[in-house]
């Protein structure tokens, strides 16, 4: 029987990266039939929407999905389609490992962290009052009278919700994480010294649950601004990191940043009954149609989408190919060559190749 999969290609860079990656996915020898849909941009031009019932439907029938990058069209009023979809089919965690691989450029060698970022709430909940409506006018009135403290009534708001669920879920989440994958730490990260009602929930469901695992994950806590410097000075201190919605994905492109670039940098949102896996990168548009874009993001995402549907084997054969094209440094793009203006430097669909050979042998 063939695993079912949903294919949205993307748009930007996203049709090249996801194409080169289906191309690396089936080379594995993995019977996978595509079901392929549209979303963001193209399905707004023939459809009239961005997100159409059909992509969250097959999703929802199929249980796992590849996507690739979407644009988020600036003054439509959509936030983005791919926060629309990880809230629409509740894909509360967003888990990105950060790994070198030998022949990437990057300050630090042998990185190995993973973030479970919470996605489903705080300031991407998409609850917000823009300035001057009489709504926001109302609950600056209402603010200043229940605080008894003076707003400036010319402000926008952003509300950050975090709720006992989501974070008892997504910390839960982590440590289930953390034991299944012979990971040793779990660290919290959060700003509970300055938001004390979000943040420090965040943090007091943290340490209630890290309470469960103690013995078998080493818990810890960190603020979420000396994160990010012991980041970039001691990374390999770190391990699993949870984190609420908008420190997650900051840190994630720091993390990024941290072992090569967001070229090579992939990405899964799971939920309790289905999956999305994605790069950590978007649409790139100023990339588009130049067959330029780095594929490894999209491939290694695949890689994590084969585990998920159990298919071990064929994710360790892919990681392996990536490695080692990585590591030969030969068939790689730009952004791997130690000058990214080096005309040695392969597109999209010849890095794919380069793997696809590996993967042959
Ligand atoms: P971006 O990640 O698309 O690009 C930032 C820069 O990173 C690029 O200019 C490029 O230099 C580099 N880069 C990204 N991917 C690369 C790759 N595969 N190979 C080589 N270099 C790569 O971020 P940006 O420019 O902020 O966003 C562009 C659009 O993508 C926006 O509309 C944004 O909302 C959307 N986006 C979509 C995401 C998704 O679909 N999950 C995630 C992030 C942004």
């Amino acid at each position: 029987m063939p695993h079912k999969i949903t294919l949205i290609p993307g748009d930007g860079i996203g049709y090249e990266v996801s194409h080169a990656a289906v191309r690396c996915i089936e080379a594995c020898g993995v019977d996978i039939q595509w079901d392929s849909v549209l979303a963001g941009q193209d399905a707004l031009e023939k459809t009239g929407e961005l997100l159409p019932q059909n992509v969250l439907d097959s999703i929802k029938k199929n249980k796992v999905a590849l996507k690739g990058p979407l644009t988020t069209p600036i003054g439509t009023g959509f936030r983005s389609v791919n926060v629309a979809i990880r809230q629409a089919l509740d894909l509360f965690a967003c888990v990105r490992p950060a790994k070198t691989y030998p022949g990437v450029k990057s300050r630090f060698k042998d990185i190995n962290l993973v973030i479970v970022r919470e996605n489903s709430e705080d300031l991407y909940a998409g609850i917000e009052f823009q300035e001057g409506k009489p709504e926001t006018e109302s609950l600056i009135t209402q603010i200043e009278k229940d605080t008894k403290k003076n707003m400036r009534h010319d402000s926008g708001i952003s509300i950050k919700p975090i709720s006992k669920f989501a974070s008892e879920r997504i910390v839960r989440f982590a440590f289930e994480y953390a034991l299944e994958n012979n990971r040793k730490k779990v660290t919290c990260v959060h700003k509970a010294n300055i938001m004390k009602f979000t943040d420090g929930l965040f943090l007091q469901i943290a340490r209630q649950v890290a309470a469960e695992f103690s013995g078998r994950i080493i818990f810890e806590e960190a603020i979420v601004d000396n994160m990010a410097m012991q980041l970039v000075q001691k990374p390999h201190n770190y391990d699993v990191l949870v984190l609420p919605n908008l420190y997650g994905d900051i840190i994630s492109d720091l993390c990024a940043g941290l072992i090569g670039g967001l070229g090579i940098a992939p990405g899964a949102n799971i939920g309790r009954e289905m999956a999305v896996f994605e790069a950590v990168h978007g649409s790139a548009p100023k990339y588009k149609g130049k067959n330029k874009a780095n594929p490894t993001a999209m491939i290694l995402s695949g890689a994590l989408m084969l585990r998920y549907i159990k298919e071990n084997k064929a994710a360790d054969k892919l990681e392996q190919a990536v490695s080692q094209v990585i590591a030969e440094g030969k068939s790689v793009t730009y952004d791997l060559k130690p000058d990214p203006l080096d005309v040695s430097a392969v597109g999209t669909s010849q890095m794919a190749d380069a793997i696809i050979d590996k993967l042959k042998r």
